[in-house]
């Protein structure tokens, strides 16, 4: 059965539609749709019922999300990320009391934003320099964060770093719930939005370099401290969870192209018939719809799926053949549509032009494609594909300066 925010998603996306191009071109954060997902309960919608939340499914999250993408992508990496990736991690890991702070921020409108890209370290995430060193009952923070998606507008911050001990030995890679809200002008000291990108699509959405000079924050908001040995790899299990909803996001922004171009195919005329009538184009519409479909089951099958060992999120595998196959198959499905256009889906007047620029980031962002390839190929192969020449280890300049 389907969740009853699913069609309230439907009826939100309308009004949406209307106002994407004015986040588009004016490159500013869309907080009245942001006011309408929280009235509405769809921003928190996974977060369990105890904490205010309704509990809902990630395969639930994934059908509001495709609505929402069909009319606005920039809106459906909100409710993407007010639902699975850095607040789902909170969510799994999380003590009562981590819990308990972060829920009502985001039912309330706050989209949280995951730190842990650098400049440095985009695909080699684990090379990443930042770093949090105990200092009594706190931990400090030091490094640069890159392209983070939210960076200047969200308030909760899951800021992925190198934890190490007193003496700076290094214990693993762990995950920091840090509070900043750059809006209400209210952040701890050391806390930077250092510079906004100026991107070629999802203009609304601020992807920022955030910095971290001695930024001081209290042990308890380390997440699973008793486990950081395995803390990289469990962060990213929770990753997978917002893989799939970017699968999603392109697989609404393909079913609205598609819809698009089955308008003007009706509409258009050319040599005295509806451009419909050509079986050129005919041909053309039908593979959009079946690659379409396709996505959509694989993204299904990832939502639902979950990892080994009673892991509360998606398998890394699905998540990553449905991220895959999703962002290839939506690039080409919407270049296809703006196509069956001409001239008029290369302006500004049809909606295309946006989501062709829109959906030109997701082969990239959330682990590219060539990225997605290899954990694939490995999980076929039953190998280990680990990228860093001797698997993860500690930082050596890092363990160098320790011990001297
Ligand atoms: P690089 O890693 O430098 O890669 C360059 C090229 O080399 C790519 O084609 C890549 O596929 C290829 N390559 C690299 N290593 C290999 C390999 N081992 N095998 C084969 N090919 C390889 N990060 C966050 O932490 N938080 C966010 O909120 C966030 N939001 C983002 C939003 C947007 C719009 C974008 C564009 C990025 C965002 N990112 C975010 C960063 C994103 O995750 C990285 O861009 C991505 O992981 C790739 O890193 P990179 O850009 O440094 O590319
Ligand atoms: N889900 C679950 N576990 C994952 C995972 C995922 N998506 N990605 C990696 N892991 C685990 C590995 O299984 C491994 O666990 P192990 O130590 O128990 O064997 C551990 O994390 C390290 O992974 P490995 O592949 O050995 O690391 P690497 O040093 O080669 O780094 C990644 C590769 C993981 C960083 C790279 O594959 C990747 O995903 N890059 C993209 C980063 C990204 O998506 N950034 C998005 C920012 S928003």
């Amino acid at each position: 059965m389907q969740h009853p925010l699913v069609s309230v998603a439907k009826d939100l996306a309308r009004g949406f539609e209307t106002r994407a191009p004015k986040w588009d071109k004016s490159r500013t954060y869309c907080w009245q749709n942001v006011g309408e997902l929280a009235a509405s309960g769809i921003m928190g919608m996974s977060i369990p019922k105890e904490y205010g939340g309704q509990g809902a499914s990630f395969l639930d999250v994934a059908f509001v999300v495709e609505e929402v993408a069909r009319t606005c992508a920039l809106t459906a990496r909100i409710v993407v990320e007010a639902n699975m990736g850095g607040i789902s991690a909170v969510m799994g890991y999380g003590n009562h009391e981590q819990k308990a702070f972060c829920a009502p921020h985001v039912l309330a409108g706050d989209k949280p934003a995951i730190c842990i890209t650098e400049p440095d370290a985009g695909s080699a995430a684990t090379d990443m320099r930042t770093t949090a060193r105990k200092q009594g009952r706190k931990y400090i923070l030091n490094g640069t964060k890159h392209w983070i998606t939210g960076g200047g507008v969200s308030k909760l911050h899951l800021v992925f770093a190198r934890v190490l001990d007193e003496a700076g030995f290094e214990k693993g890679i762990g995950g920091f719930i840090l509070f900043a809200d750059p809006v209400g002008k209210i952040a701890p000291a050391g806390f930077n939005v250092v510079s906004r990108e100026r991107t070629m699509g999802l203009c609304g959405m601020p992807e920022a370099e955030l910095r971290f000079d001695d930024v001081e924050i209290d042990e308890k908001w380390l997440l699973n401290p008793a486990n950081l040995k395995h803390g990289f790899a469990d962060l990213m299990s929770a990753y997978n969870s917002q893989r799939v909803g970017a699968a999603m996001i392109c697989v609404g922004i393909a079913a609205g192209a598609l819809e698009h171009a089955k308008r003007y195919l009706l509409e258009r005329k050319q040599f005295g018939r509806p451009i419909a009538e050509f079986q050129g184009l005919q041909w053309m519409l039908a593979d959009m719809d079946t690659q379409v479909h396709a996505a959509r089951l694989l993204v299904q099958e990832a939502a639902r799926s979950r990892g080994p060992g009673g892991s509360l999120y998606p398998d890394m595998t699905m998540a990553a053949r449905a991220k895959l196959f999703a962002s290839e198959m939506a690039i080409k499905v919407v270049s296809d549509a703006l196509q069956m256009f001409g001239a008029r889906g290369y302006s500004d007047k049809e909606p295309l032009e946006r989501m062709y620029r829109d959906v030109r980031m997701f082969t990239i962002g959330g682990g590219t494609t060539q990225i997605l390839r290899t954990q694939i190929a490995g999980s076929v192969l039953g190998i280990k594909t680990s990228q860093t020449r001797d698997g993860y280890l500690p930082d050596p300049e890092l363990m160098r300066q320790a011990a001297e």
